[in-house]
Parts: C-alpha cells; structure tokens; sequence
C-alpha cells in the first residue's frame, strides 16, 4: 500500500481539498454572523470550537476517506471527539479544519484550514489555504513551498525574497501567542518570558533581548506560513497540538527555516557532534506531537556565520530568553 504513494497527487488533492473547506469556512462565516450558527467552549473561554470546525472535518474526512480509503486520519475536531489515533508508519493526515478558530469566531481574517500528510512519521506535504484572504500555501518535501494570492495567483517561492542576515533578536519581527492557558503559575512564565523577549536591557529589563516588533495573529499555521515567507523573523509557542503545525512545518522547512521542538532537544541539536540526539532541523515524531515549537526563517550566509549557523545562534539566544513549561 504505502509504496504505491503518489506525493504530488496527493499534494494536488490536498490543495483542491483546501479551497472546498475554504468555502465550508466562508459560508459558516457567513451563517455565524446572520445568528444561525454558534460556538462551545472546549477547555475554557479562550478555547473554542464552532459547529463550522466540525462541519469542514466531516468534510475533509469524508473526501479523504472516499480518495483514500487506507490512509490514517488525525483531525482536531475527531481527536476532541475521542478518536485519538496514534501516529504510525501508515500515510497519515494531520488535520485542523480552522486553526484560529478565536479569529473565525470574532471575523478576524487570519483563520485558515490546516491541511498536513505525513508519511513513514515524517511531515512531508502541507497545505494552508486562508480563505478570508485568499492566500494559499503548499509545500511538498524536496520541492519547496509556494504561495498564491488574488495578486500574485501563480505560485511563488518562499521565502519571497533572498533571505537577509539577521544579526541579532534586535532585528527581528516576532510571533508568539498567548494560549488559553491562563493559570497563573504558566501565565506567570509566559509574561517573564514576553518581557524578556521585547524589554530593553539597557532600560533596566534583566535579559531583555528587545525584539523589533511582536505579532500574535491567532493561528499557528499563519505564523508558520509567514516565517516561511520571511515576514516574521522567529514564531515560538508551547501549547499547540500537531494538526496546528503539521503542515506549517512543511511549508517552513521546505522555504529553508530551522524548526526545533522543546528546549533540552533544541539544544541538543544544535551541537554539530550531536550523532547520537536528534539532528538540527529533523522533524521526529516526538517533535511534531510534541506541543513545544520554534521556527526561524532562512538566514543569509554572511562572512563570519553560515546561515544555518545564524538560526542555531538566534534559537539558543531566544532559548535562553524565555521560560519553558509543559503544557
Ligand atoms: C489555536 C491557534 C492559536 C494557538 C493555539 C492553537 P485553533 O488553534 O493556532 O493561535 O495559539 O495554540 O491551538 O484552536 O484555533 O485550531
């Protein structure tokens, strides 16, 4: 079964499956807001799920089923209804039918279905189709990653300009997010963290790494879809699940950007003799379903760093900034 996969027609398919809940996501927008359709909350208030994000699942599962009757199938909506299957070798689909449901909810535009496929454990085609914006990114491993907008419908590359030093966090726009964890032990840890990342340490902010800007968009895919294009410089959350990032970390990966997970396994990696640890810039399964993420984009060489060795050195100074907890 699993020899006969096709990437690029599923790539293809994964894509036309995204403009279909694209337009399940436009049309629940537009019933939410005559009244006839509403929202739950899941853990708290800051967690929600619409009847649009279980609608578009069923949607997506149904056409995946039909396509594709052995492939496995990981969705944040089905997951949520009891249907925690595991990560196998099997091709597998890792699914949020609207990351930045919060966003959907209020008619903030930064809402998109997340659409990620996974082979032998590893992420290797990602689709992120924005409906309200119409942006839509795909990445397929080893082909790169592109994306379409009512401007610009031809695909292009990402990242969508040579890529710049970056020299330090002073130079570099930031996404975080703020979570719907909001005890105050881990708001407590978030708040020490976001101080250090934009606080100014000659204005007497211990760490202060005073960061250019800081975005939180409201959608984990988004952050990573823009890492991936260049528009922000470095997007770190803990807290978010696999079918938030799944394919963003495709679509990142394959537009040159370094991802790491936790910090012990970042650091780890970022030794080059790390032959025994985990590789910089690999992406096991404890990584993608592991809730912790960073992703920095790709880096120009300069005559003292490689690229690469500017995003190892921008992930341990930004590691060392902020506070890690287990979500
Ligand atoms: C959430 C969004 C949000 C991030 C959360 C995710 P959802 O996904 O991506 O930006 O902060 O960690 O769970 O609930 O909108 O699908």
């Amino acid at each position: 079964m699993t020899t006969m996969i096709d990437l690029e027609e599923i790539q293809t398919f994964a894509v036309q499956l995204s403009k279909k809940a694209g337009q399940a996501i436009l049309e629940g927008s537009a019933r939410r807001f005559e009244g006839l359709s509403g929202f739950d909350e899941k853990k708290n208030t800051a967690d929600l799920v619409t009847e649009t994000d279980q609608a578009t699942e069923k949607l997506v599962k149904d056409e995946i089923a039909r396509a594709y009757p052995h492939h496995k199938f990981i969705g944040e909506e089905s997951w949520a209804a009891g249907e925690e299957n595991q990560l196998t070798d099997e091709p597998t689909w890792i699914i949020d039918p609207i990351d930045g449901t919060t966003n959907f909810v209020h008619g903030f535009p930064f809402t998109c279905i997340s659409i990620g496929f996974v082979y032998r454990k590893e992420p290797v085609i990602g689709v992120i189709y924005a409906p309200f914006l119409e942006h839509l990114y795909h990445g397929l491993k080893g082909s790169g990653s592109y994306i379409s907008t009512p401007q610009h419908p031809a695909p292009r590359r990402l990242p969508l300009a040579e890529p710049l030093p970056l020299p330090s966090l002073r130079q570099a726009l930031v996404a975080f997010e703020w979570g719907s964890d909001r005890k105050s032990d881990i708001l407590a840890k978030k708040l020490r963290s976001f101080q250090r990342i934009t606080g100014d340490s000659d204005g007497g902010v211990e760490g202060g790494q005073m960061v250019q800007g800081v975005r939180s968009m409201g959608s984990a895919a988004l952050n990573f879809a823009n890492v991936a294009a260049g528009s922000l410089d470095l997007y770190w959350e803990i807290g978010c699940w696999a079918w938030d990032v799944c394919a963003g970390i495709v679509i990142a990966k394959e537009a040159g950007c370094a991802v790491v997970g936790s910090r012990d396994a970042a650091l780890a990696s970022l030794s080059s003799s790390a032959a025994e640890g985990q590789r910089f810039n690999d992406i096991p399964p404890e990584l993608l379903t592991g809730r912790k993420y960073v992703v920095v984009r790709a880096i120009a060489d300069t005559e003292s760093e490689t690229g690469v060795d500017a995003q190892k050195r921008t992930i341990k100074t930004f590691y060392d900034a902020v506070d890690e907890w287990d979500p």
